[in-house]
């Protein structure tokens, strides 16, 4: 019922998001019973790091925003292909999650096994039953895409991102750092994403004109801060995935150290903007590109009020807190990449050069 495999799994984000996050949630309150993860497993820790490759690491990236904002402890992401490599320091008591939708990434498998060496305690968040980083790690959070056959990962990525928020949670249960009271609104307001994510899906209606209009150069940039910037880095992977143009995601604040020197007449920058408390300051950012003569798409919250003079183009998300806002801008992140990859004439469910999963180094 779909042209691409892409477009489908897109589609089946609301009902994989509802297959993972409703068995971690109990009573209001975060759940691993049915991972068998003891319970004493999420107390006490000081350091976390979560390790990835490609769109993974970027669902980690959320990950930690996520863990700081509500346990407050502190977290590192890496590559797994520089993890591996760099000796990294970890050792007993610390906490390694890794992430990976085949469980059969080599990078991301060697990286578990070099954390196991050193003893650390690891956690694997992994779609695929059974595979080889789902039978390695110590415990495993499985996320419930079903299977993904589009090169681009779509519903995987939003799973990922969902998992993070009863982890998060009962880390900050455990921490202390968030009530139960207030732990329970937390996941009231995480179980209505998925309506929020039906909802985005209209945005097929006017991503597709948008997209023709707004991005016509071989040369792009995302910008955002904080979760914004962790979403503006998967959406500019998945735009160069799918169509091959030069694209690159930016902190918003860190353009003016570089990369705006690239600001020419025309060139399209999609600035991400749904969280309120820097949304200002990303705003301000996209008046500086568009004084230089840049293009800007905006995206952000349904009703936000944001200076017309600081974008071209405007797409609109459903209303959520801060926190909740990448489930919607990661739906919007997938169009746009897809309907510029169909307009484009590219193979969107195969791109060039690419693989589904990397067995190999
Ligand atoms: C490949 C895929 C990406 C994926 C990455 C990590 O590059 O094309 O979509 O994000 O591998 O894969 P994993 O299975 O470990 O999540």
């Amino acid at each position: 019922g779909y042209p691409h495999f892409m477009l489908k799994e897109i589609y089946e984000q609301p009902e994989a998001f509802s297959k993972t996050v409703v068995p971690h949630v109990k009573d209001g309150l975060p759940s691993f019973e049915r991972d068998e993860i003891p319970e004493g497993f999420f107390e006490k820790r000081r350091h976390i790091q979560i390790v990835a490759c490609g769109t993974a690491m970027y669902a980690g990236t959320v990950g930690k925003n996520l863990i700081e904002r509500f346990a407050r402890i502190p977290v590192s992401v890496d590559v797994a292909s520089e993890y591996r490599y760099n000796d990294p320091i970890v050792g007993p008591g610390d906490l390694v999650i890794v992430i990976s939708q085949s469980g059969e990434t080599a990078d991301t498998l060697a990286a578990l096994r070099l954390a196991k060496q050193k003893g650390a305690d690891t956690l694997g968040i992994i779609n695929v039953i059974g595979s080889s980083i789902a039978r390695e790690a110590d415990h495993v959070i499985y996320t419930h895409a079903g299977p993904e056959i589009a090169v681009a990962s779509t519903k995987a990525f939003t799973v990922q991102m969902a998992v993070m928020f009863p982890l998060a949670l009962e880390l900050a249960l455990k921490n202390g750092t968030v009530q139960p009271e207030a732990c329970r609104e937390l996941t009231s307001q995480l179980l209505k994403c998925r309506d929020a994510m039906e909802q985005a899906l209209e945005l097929t209606k006017t991503i597709p004109a948008i997209v023709e209009q707004a991005i016509d150069s071989p040369s792009l940039f995302y910008i955002g801060r904080g979760l914004d910037h962790a979403l503006a880095l998967e959406g500019s992977l998945k735009l160069k995935e799918l169509s091959y143009l030069h694209s690159e995601a930016y902190a918003a604040g860190e353009l003016k150290h570089g990369p705006i020197s690239l600001i020419t007449d025309g060139m399209p920058v999609i600035a991400l903007a749904t969280q309120q408390a820097v949304l200002p300051k990303t705003v301000s950012n996209m008046k500086e590109v568009k004084a230089r003569g840049a293009k800007t798409l905006l995206i952000c919250r349904h009703g936000e009020t944001v200076d017309a003079d600081a974008y071209d183009y405007r797409i609109d998300l459903p209303e959520a807190e801060d926190a909740f806002m990448p489930f919607t801008a990661a739906v919007a992140m997938q169009l746009i990449a897809y309907y510029k990859a169909v307009q484009s004439g590219c193979d969107v469910d195969k791109p060039r050069n690419l693989a589904k999963s990397v067995t190999v180094e």
